[in-house]
């Protein structure tokens, strides 16, 4: 009895850091799938050190999935999970969320409109209390124009250094308004990308053709390999063959191939 219940706290140890990296591969996956790494996309890469969750008041939100003008008209409750134990949350932070446009757009020519943008934003634990920094511009809802597509609006957290010096043309309550992310980030001083997320918000109907994208598949991630391997007494407990299948790849079925193999962990700790 008391080996179960020590070997399932070790399992279940085990389990959440395992989970924890398989959803920092899964938002690094997915942010490349959907176009928001590289060479003239919003990021020039992507190795975040902490999950991010956004909850925007009816529970965390799936990354990359699409959400409605309403449901994220007010600020989000940020949260981070860090990647292991030697990773803590001090000093101060900024808060950013960004339009980065459809699947497709030039970052490097275009600009982003700017939806929320807080310095000197503190941690408790692990909640970013990113209602108290200093609004650079205040959380202001996504409102993508009928028939623009569906944008994606990404949510940042970067560690502020004591070098970090706020650009003079951007004042503090300033109101939303375009501007080049990128540049932000380098000309501010800005430290690293801790963590990020993301959604999607349409209005209408696209009147363009949306660039497709290729699917992350998360049961070929490296840690959902490991996952797989620890509960392969059970193989509808995989994140293969029993999650649903992605037809098209807008990585919004992530989440649920992670809370399928999330379940086989479940499972597999119900028949220990
Ligand atoms: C902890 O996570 C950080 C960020 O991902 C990584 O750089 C570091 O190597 C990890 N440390 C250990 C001991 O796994
Ligand atoms: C993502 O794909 C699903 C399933 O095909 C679809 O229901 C959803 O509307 C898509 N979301 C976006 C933002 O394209
Ligand atoms: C900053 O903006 C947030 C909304 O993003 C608001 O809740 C908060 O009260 C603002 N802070 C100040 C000092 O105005
Ligand atoms: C982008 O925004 C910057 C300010 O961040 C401005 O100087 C520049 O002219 C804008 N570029 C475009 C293409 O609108």
């Amino acid at each position: 009895m008391f080996f179960s219940v020590a070997l399932s706290v070790l399992l279940a140890a085990v389990a959440s850091a395992q989970s924890t990296t398989l959803q920092l591969q899964s938002i690094e996956a997915q942010f490349a799938a959907a176009g928001l790494v590289g060479n003239n996309d919003l990021l020039a890469s992507f190795n975040p050190s902490a999950v991010l969750d956004a909850n925007f008041g009816s529970g965390s939100i799936t990354p990359g999935s699409p959400q409605s003008v309403a449901g994220v008209a007010n600020a989000p409750a940020l949260t981070l999970t860090p990647a292991n134990s030697s990773v803590t949350f001090s000093g101060q932070y900024t808060v950013a969320m960004v339009d980065a446009d459809i699947v497709g757009t030039n970052e490097a020519t275009t600009n982003q409109t700017r939806h929320w943008l807080v310095n000197g934003v503190s941690t408790s634990g692990n909640t970013v209390n990113a209602l108290a920094g200093t609004n650079i511009t205040a959380y202001g809802g996504p409102l993508p124009a009928a028939g623009s597509g569906p944008h994606r609006y990404v949510i940042l957290v970067y560690t502020q250094p004591s070098t970090f010096t706020a650009p003079a043309d951007l004042p503090a309550n300033s109101p939303i308004s375009a501007f080049n992310f990128a540049n932000y980030v380098q000309s501010s001083g800005l430290g690293s990308l801790v963590a990020a997320t993301y959604f999607t918000v349409e209005q209408g109907t696209a009147s363009m053709s949306i660039p497709a994208t290729t699917a992350v598949q998360t049961n070929t991630l490296p840690a959902a390999q490991t996952t797989g391997g620890a509960a392969s007494g059970h193989p509808s407990g995989t994140a293969s063959g029993s999650g649903p299948k992605p037809t098209q790849s807008n990585g919004s079925f992530i989440g649920k191939s992670v809370s399928w193999g999330l379940a086989g962990v479940a499972l597999l700790f119900a028949t220990l």
